[in-house]
């Protein structure tokens, strides 16, 4: 059986390629610290795939730590480096957690790979490396854009490093890299596995979307605030391409079957997203469709550092790694209200 490795397996999208890797017939050994989600998902993962995969509890940024866990599973085949701080808030006050994070367990996952003879890692990286495109939708041979905050900047610097790291193996095995690395840019992905047992769990007020709009219908949070009507998009507010985080899930299986293949070496970054963009007001009046609740908002400034609009152009995805995303925005917003309402019956 083919043996991955799947860092920040516990957290959101982690925790769904998971369960999605299992049912493809993948062992599965995840590593995470749980600092941003907790061990009860592994139950949760069992709960769906009746598997209970290995876990390790490890900083990847602590270089001991991480090389002890490549030599203990020296026979994983493929990596897949989920693992790393992600807000953008946070990431503003804290630069430097965030680069030491993100990019010493970047770099401590290529020495342990290189250290058992791995070849293949995927890369969760993300649409913010595109900034505010000049062009829509936005391809993956458009250059990089300054990031607008330290989380977004180590999402650059890693893809960098990667072309590094892939540049030196090239030129090692006469042209051709034996080491694969393919990065996944992830737009915005929402929603929960169907089951309701795996979902996005934030610490504290949620910055993103989806999570504050379930928990003010929850009634955790009093009211949505709507950060911008006057962007120019058609209902003057920012503009998304939301994906639904299964199809997300489903899309790091294609890209282990394509690494797996003879016609991929080296290099290679793809969008998964759904191709269509979304404002604000679309995304609440789906989940007000979809949920029946009527869904208390206000229509605020905009917030610092938001881009007006990006979506993806998803054809290289679809064409070469075999993949679509099938799910639309209402079920991505029904899913998101499924998993809120199983944390109130569990609470
Ligand atoms: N929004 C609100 N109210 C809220 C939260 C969000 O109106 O309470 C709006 C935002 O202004 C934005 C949209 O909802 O227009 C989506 O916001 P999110 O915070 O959910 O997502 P972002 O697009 O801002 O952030 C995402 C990822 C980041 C990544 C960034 C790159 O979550 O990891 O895209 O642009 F860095």
């Amino acid at each position: 059986m083919k043996k991955v490795l799947v860092t920040g397996g516990t957290g959101y999208i982690g925790s769904h390629t998971v369960v999605a890797l299992i049912e493809k017939g993948y062992q599965v050994v995840i590593a995470d610290n749980l600092y941003n989600s907790n061990e009860g998902v592994l139950n949760a993962i069992a709960g769906i795939t009746g598997v209970r995969p290995a876990f390790e509890q490890v900083d990847l940024a602590d270089e001991a730590a991480c090389m002890a866990l490549f030599r203990k599973h020296a026979d994983i085949e493929a990596v897949i480096h989920f693992a790393a701080y992600k807000s953008v808030n946070e990431s503003v006050s804290k630069p430097l957690d965030y680069y030491r994070n993100n990019l010493n367990s970047l770099m401590w996952v290529l020495r342990g790979m290189e250290a058992v003879g791995c070849k293949r890692i995927v890369f969760s990286s993300s649409c913010t490396v595109y900034g505010q495109p000049d062009v829509l939708p936005v391809k993956e041979t458009m250059p990089y854009q300054e990031a607008t905050c330290p989380y977004g900047n180590t999402k650059r610097i890693a893809e960098e490093i990667l072309k590094d790291v892939v540049r030196a193996d090239r030129d090692k095995h006469e042209g051709r890299s034996e080491l694969k690395v393919l990065l996944l840019r992830y737009f915005n992905p929402i929603g929960a596995h169907e089951s309701a047992l795996i979902g996005e769990l934030p610490n504290g007020v949620p910055n993103n979307l989806m999570p504050f709009i379930t928990q003010t219908a929850a009634g955790i949070r009093e009211c949505l605030s709507v950060f911008g009507s006057d962007y120019d998009t058609p209902d003057g507010t920012p503009q998304r391409d939301y994906i639904h985080v299964c199809d997300l899930a489903d899309a790091h299986v294609c890209a282990m079957e394509y690494m797996a293949s003879d016609d991929f070496s080296g290099w290679d970054a793809f969008n998964v997203g759904c191709g269509r963009p979304y404002g604000v007001l679309d995304v609440i009046r789906s989940f007000e469709k979809m949920s029946g609740v009527k869904l208390p908002y206000k229509i605020c400034g905009r917030r610092a550092g938001d881009i007006e609009k990006i979506w993806g152009d998803v054809e290289k995805a679809n064409r070469k790694l075999g993949w679509r995303a099938k799910r639309g925005l209402d079920e991505m917003t029904l899913s998101a209200w499924r998993w809120q309402q199983h944390l109130q019956e569990k609470a």
